[in-house]
């Protein structure tokens, strides 16, 4: 960086600046945390710092709807540094961390503790609360005490927190719909699940395509119906988490057709991988919901080019080796890393021609953005929003490798994958935290809680009449 004469603090020269509708040359002028300037090097004000991003391309930083930094309660798995650190390294500068922590993210003890834990991210946060039965009488609370949004864990998984039962939902639902919050659901179908496990055990059977066989798509047809049968009911925003079958598509088209405002995020593995990975790798690829037959993966690509998909997320899961390499498939934990490996990943399948870079940057920034009221102030890269910004090198080829990882989950069924396309600087609101591929340590801490920049606005109830004077609280 040259130094020049006071005035901005940074101009970045030389790259193409990418949205979701487009690709410019031109350059992006820096004050503090915000973008000031984009435009001709002539347009430029002077400035303190120049950097020169020639051959690279800028894309809006990754917003990762589905995090697990597991702090509190599980740091030998991941911890906030070391979570966000892999956050930073994969081009991501937003991530929202999920609330099956231990304590679970439900009371304002459990939240105190998340956010001191979130002291130490080097990327902005959300923080997603819990919705169930015992949490309903202070989802109000929680979000004035810094929760961005919930997620209601109507399919269980890793920390077996009880699904809400649906009296729970339809109340939550009704509380958050007036607020305009977000409320993401992992959807799938508990009792069903409970039942075939049973049996597929008293059978015998411990193999990797057991997992498969206790999770049958019908589980996510039936809580994708439910849930949003619920929302249209109280006109309650509704996420649904890591999309995984081709089968439950109809549903999410139905009910955007309906106007219920609901998000849809896949994953990488949903994408790309299935029964033929899981038979490659058991347990370390063992996840909730479960990679299926190869026959979903493409539905799944069409269905984020038309829209019924909304946008990318990793469900970042981070286990130890031990926890993932068990014999038997019921033991090996759920879930493994991925907010470190997204972009590159994802990159590669753009130099395939798979999809557009444009289409990568509304899938992993913009509509996240959109969805959880960030848009604007991130999102994309124009003046006066946020710099939160992957530097990226389309050229650059590699391994992914585990070993190598922030993450301290170092097993990834992505391991050995070659990739085409990778982050090689991050910032994040103005500050470099990764350059040239190393994380800089002393931006710990760095990260900021997404809430005091988010705005929901309200939506539209649709049924006001049948809830609000039931249910309205008079004080
Ligand atoms: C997640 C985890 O480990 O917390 N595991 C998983 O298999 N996806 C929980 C979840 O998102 O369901
Ligand atoms: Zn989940």
């Amino acid at each position: 960086m040259t130094p020049l004469h006071h005035k901005v603090d940074l101009v970045i020269s030389g790259a193409q600046i990418v949205s979701h509708e487009r690709i410019v040359s031109a350059c992006v002028a820096i004050h503090g945390e915000r973008i000031v300037a984009v435009g001709e090097p002539a347009a430029m004000p002077p400035s303190a710092h120049v950097f020169d991003a020639s051959g690279l391309h800028l894309l809006p930083g990754a917003i990762d709807s589905h995090v697990h930094f597991r702090d509190p309660g599980y740091p030998h798995k991941e911890t906030w540094s070391t979570g966000s650190g892999a956050a930073a390294m994969g081009g991501v500068t937003t991530v929202f961390d999920m609330p099956n922590t231990n304590p679970p993210t439900g009371t304002l003890d459990a939240l105190a503790l998340k956010l001191k834990a979130a002291e130490h991210s080097y990327v902005d946060f959300g923080i997603h609360g819990l919705l169930g039965d015992d949490t309903i009488d202070h989802l109000e609370a929680l979000l004035d005490a810094g929760v961005s949004s919930f997620k209601a864990f109507v399919g269980n998984t890793f920390g077996n927190l009880p699904a809400p039962s649906d009296g729970a939902l339809l109340e939550g639902f009704e509380k958050l719909a007036p607020l305009g919050i977000r409320t993401v659901v992992h959807a799938e179908n508990s009792s069903i699940m409970a039942r075939r496990q049973a049996q597929l055990i008293a059978a015998g059977r411990s193999d990797a395509l057991a997992h498969l066989a206790a999770r049958p798509a019908v589980c996510e047809i039936e809580a994708i119906s439910r849930v949003s049968i619920l929302a249209q009911w109280t006109g309650a925003r509704l996420h649904i988490a890591h999309h995984s079958a081709a089968d439950s598509l109809y549903l999410i088209e139905d009910a955007k057709a309906r106007g219920v405002d609901i998000t849809v995020e896949t994953c990488p593995q949903y994408l790309l991988l299935n029964t033929d990975s899981m038979l490659k790798l058991g347990g370390v690829l063992r996840v909730n919901p479960p990679v299926r037959e190869s026959r979903h993966n493409e539905p799944l690509w069409q269905a984020l080019k038309s829209g019924v998909i909304d946008m990318i997320a990793t469900d970042h899961a981070p286990h130890s080796i031990e926890e993932k390499t068990r014999p038997n498939i019921w033991e090996c934990d759920c879930g493994f890393p991925g907010v470190e490996t997204q972009m590159p990943i994802m990159l590669t399948e753009v130099n395939k021609g798979r999809a557009s870079l444009t289409d990568y940057v509304l899938w992993s920034s913009v509509n996240p953005a959109k969805a959880w009221g960030l848009y604007g102030i991130k999102g994309l890269i124009a003046t006066g929003a946020h710099a939160d910004i992957a530097f990226v090198d389309l050229k650059k080829t590699g391994l992914i490798n585990q070993s190598l990882f922030q993450t301290k989950a170092k097993i990834s069924p992505w391991h050995g994958r070659a990739v085409h396309g990778m982050p090689v600087h991050t910032m994040v609101r103005g500050r470099f935290v990764v350059q040239n591929g190393r994380l800089l340590e002393e931006t710990l801490g760095w990260g900021q809680n997404i809430k005091d920049v988010q705005t929901m606005p309200q939506p539209h109830p649709q049924n006001t009449e049948h809830y609000s004077s039931a249910m309205v609280k008079t004080q």
